[in-house]
């Protein structure tokens, strides 16, 4: 915690001084100030006197954390304890009324846009899509994005922010700044069912030539403060992010008595995810497709250096959840997308299952739509592509000395995902041999 402090300090005191001459900096400043006022950095949950919870089981167990040490996730309460809270529909540990905040974690090219959606579906759910898009965006202009702690820590409390349907942190990275809390500029509004339903969407049909910012519906900007009731009228939140690489940084959000977080680490076999990333983003891996054709590699170049460590950042992550600390006690799951892909409906609700969210028929109803499940929806939907072919398409397309190199640098990543390495290229083309071992991980800790 002092360290914590200690940082934040040192960054406002640089950030003070260089404000002078950026105004997107004084923003970032205002930020990092803000995590200063005692509301935002709560030291115990006594300090949340008017939660949405109320009662004398609430109050005891407020206090025996407190004497216990512990903050926030009373996870030293005993096993029968657990069920008869879960009896009482009261979730765990938490005052959120019964209110879940989902955090699905991934990667690009993880499918998370997809799996983010199973979360997007239904009256109770409100759903956001890469809400910290913005706040990467602005501080790598500012040039502040190179620090991964400040960063993560900066993540983490707007995050915070935002599952308590409170909107103004993140408004100070959007640019052009919202003015009176309304801004055009909100990173794919369009892919979050909640922000494009009434009331949220205040239709506009005066002007044709205006951009409007929904798909079915003609919207005009987007009102926060009618985003923000929308959230709290909302029984459940979800958010899909591709931006926090360090699972641990998220603790303090986790143990937010506030809160009742469940975590989605979403994994996928690297050498699929770099086979997809140089098709869709082709020319930012022009290197690598340079060296599939020399059929040479060199290891200590920057690009081979990145991919290690995203692999590497991914599976500490992973470590950490797998290892199932007190803090993250049955509110972790890792998922991989090749299992998605291949039993979209039942992962779906075993992640449901273990959100403790009911799933939806409208959940139930997109995912069939979208993934062909059934021999019935094979019928209507015939144009819809076959989940499971699409998973393994990756084997087609990545040349095998690339293959072979992510193997070497991401190979504990692979091993502990479960994704089988190939010697030859006549392997990793076979399509009647699988490269995932049936791994079931005890993720949910349940
Ligand atoms: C990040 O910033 C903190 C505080 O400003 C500093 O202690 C730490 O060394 C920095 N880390 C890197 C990698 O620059
Ligand atoms: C909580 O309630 C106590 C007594 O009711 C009061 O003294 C204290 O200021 C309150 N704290 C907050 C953060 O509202
Ligand atoms: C906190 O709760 C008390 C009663 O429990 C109430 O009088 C007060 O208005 C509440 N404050 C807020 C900010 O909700
Ligand atoms: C808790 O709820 C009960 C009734 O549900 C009410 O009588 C009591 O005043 C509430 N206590 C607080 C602290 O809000
Ligand atoms: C945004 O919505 C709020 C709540 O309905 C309203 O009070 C406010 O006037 C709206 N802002 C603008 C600029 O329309
Ligand atoms: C999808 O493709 C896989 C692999 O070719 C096949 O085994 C499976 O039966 C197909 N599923 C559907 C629903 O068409
Ligand atoms: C693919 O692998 C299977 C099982 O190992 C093998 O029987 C088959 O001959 C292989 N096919 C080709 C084209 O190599």
């Amino acid at each position: 915690m002092k360290t914590k402090h200690a940082i934040v300090f040192i960054c406002i005191v640089a950030l003070v001084i260089i404000e002078k001459e950026s105004n997107i900096l004084s923003r970032v400043s205002d930020k990092l100030i803000q995590r200063q006022t005692p509301q935002q950095t709560p030291q115990t949950p006594l300090d949340y006197n008017n939660t949405t919870q109320n009662g004398s089981l609430t109050m005891l167990k407020m206090l025996l954390s407190k004497l216990t040490g512990t903050s926030g996730n009373y996870s030293n309460l005993s096993e029968e304890d657990e069920k008869e809270e879960e009896l009482d529909g009261l979730g765990s540990y938490s005052y959120s009324g019964g209110r879940k905040h989902i955090l699905l974690l991934a990667t690009t090219r993880t499918g998370s846009s997809f799996v983010g959606e199973f979360f997007n579906q239904g009256e109770n759910m409100f759903y956001l899509f890469e809400p910290l898009w913005h706040v990467e965006r602005m501080l790598t202009m500012a040039g502040e994005a190179n620090n991964g702690t400040v960063l993560a820590g900066i993540y983490r409390d707007v995050l915070q922010a935002l599952f308590l349907c409170d909107f103004s942190p993140l408004e100070k990275f959007i640019s052009p700044p919202p003015q009176d809390h309304v801004t055009p500029a909100l990173f794919r509004r369009e892919s979050s069912v909640s922000l494009c339903e009434e009331p949220v969407c205040s239709p506009v049909i005066k002007d044709v030539f205006e951009r409007f910012h929904c798909k079915t519906r003609r919207c005009g900007p987007l009102n926060l403060t009618l985003a923000s009731e929308s959230c709290l009228s909302k029984k459940h939140f979800a958010i899909k992010t591709v931006r926090v690489h360090q699972l641990e940084a998220l603790r303090p959000l986790v143990e937010d008595p506030r809160l009742d977080v469940r975590v989605i680490q979403l994994v996928r076999d690297p050498r699929a995810i770099l086979a997809s990333r140089m098709v869709a983003f082709s020319s930012k891996y022009q290197t690598w497709k340079t060296w599939a054709q020399d059929g040479q590699v060199p290891e200590d170049d920057e690009e081979v250096k990145r991919l290690k460590g995203n692999c590497d950042h991914i599976r500490w992550s992973a470590e950490v959840g797998l290892s199932c600390p007190r803090w993250l006690r049955r509110r972790y799951m890792l998922v991989r997308y090749e299992d998605i892909a291949r039993f979209p409906m039942q992962k779906a609700e075993e992640m449901y299952r273990f959100t403790g969210i009911p799933f939806s028929p409208q959940a139930r109803e997109w995912i069939l739509r979208n993934t062909q499940t059934t021999q019935e929806a094979r019928g209507i939907y015939s144009t819809q592509k076959n989940s499971s072919e699409q998973a393994e398409k990756w084997r087609f397309s990545i040349p095998f000395t690339l293959a072979q190199v992510v193997q070497r640098v991401c190979g504990p990543t692979m091993k502990l995902f479960g994704y089988r390495f190939v010697d030859d290229e006549e392997t990793l083309t076979n399509k009647s041999i699988s490269l995932l071992e049936e791994k079931p991980f005890q993720s949910s800790n349940m």
